[in-house]
């Protein structure tokens, strides 16, 4: 598929270079072709295309927003039309001060992503962990269980084509629900940070399902 990534630092850059791994094409929407991240991510891996942030939207199959919380209104503002119809995977977090809900737990970041491109499939995915278990998510000893990705999405088609991307990465893609579950999912986020980063467990630990 044709993979766009607005946005790789910590987080775009190891999907991105993962995915391209698998056979993807990945493209960098790039506002700043010298910029630091974007130097790095060609640095780490060189089959990266780069274009304009619109030309490289255009061409997308699927788009990543990876961007600081903060960032999502302008970094969208340029490319909002042509995302329509297009899946965009909220890889965002809105984090507010002492690890409390960017936006109050009023509504999730991802709905306020929605809402900025009302005509894209947004896909909430990629987000429940700190950048080291997206760098690397494998935990031997574990036979069949795979380390758990939670995605959240109101297209049913979309949320199962990031599925499928999922489990080439090594996750279990669990599909949460609609989009407005996004919520909970950045709340587990900022527990996964309370955890890891607070607390102390350190950060190679992962969520993971066991049914019956
Ligand atoms: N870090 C983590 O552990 C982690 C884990 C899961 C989710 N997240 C979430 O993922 C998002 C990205 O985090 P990160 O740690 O990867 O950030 P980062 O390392 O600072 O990278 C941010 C990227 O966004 C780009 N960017 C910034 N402003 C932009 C704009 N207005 N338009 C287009 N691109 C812009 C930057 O490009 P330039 O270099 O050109 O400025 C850079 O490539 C955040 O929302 C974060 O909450 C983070």
């Amino acid at each position: 598929m044709n993979l766009t990534f607005i946005g790789v630092g910590n987080v775009g850059a190891p999907l991105a270079d993962q995915l391209q791994r698998l056979g993807h094409s990945v493209t960098i929407a790039a506002r700043d072709t010298h910029s630091q991240s974007v130097q790095a991510a060609l640095n780490r891996n060189a089959s990266f295309e780069v274009k304009a942030p619109i030309d490289a939207v255009r061409s997308a199959e699927v788009v990543f927003l990876a961007t600081p919380f903060a960032a999502n209104e302008a970094a969208l503002a340029e490319v909002s039309s042509a995302l329509a119809g297009k899946i965009l995977v909220d890889c965002t977090n809105p984090v507010g001060a002492n690890l409390a809900h960017g936006l109050q737990s009023e509504r999730s970041g991802a709905e306020f992503i929605q809402s900025l491109v009302p005509t894209a499939k947004v896909v909430k995915a990629f987000t429940i962990y700190g950048l080291e278990n997206l760098e690397n998510n494998h935990y031997p000893g574990y036979g069949d269980l795979k380390p758990a990705m939670l995605i959240a999405g109101n297209n049913a088609a979309a949320k199962q084509t990031i599925a499928t991307l999922c489990q080439a990465l090594g996750w279990e893609p669990i599909d949460t629900g609609n989009l407005a579950i996004s919520l909970h999912l950045e709340h587990m986020t900022l527990l996964w940070i309370q955890m890891a980063r607070v607390q102390g467990l350190g950060t190679d630990f992962v969520w993971a399902r066991l049914q019956r």
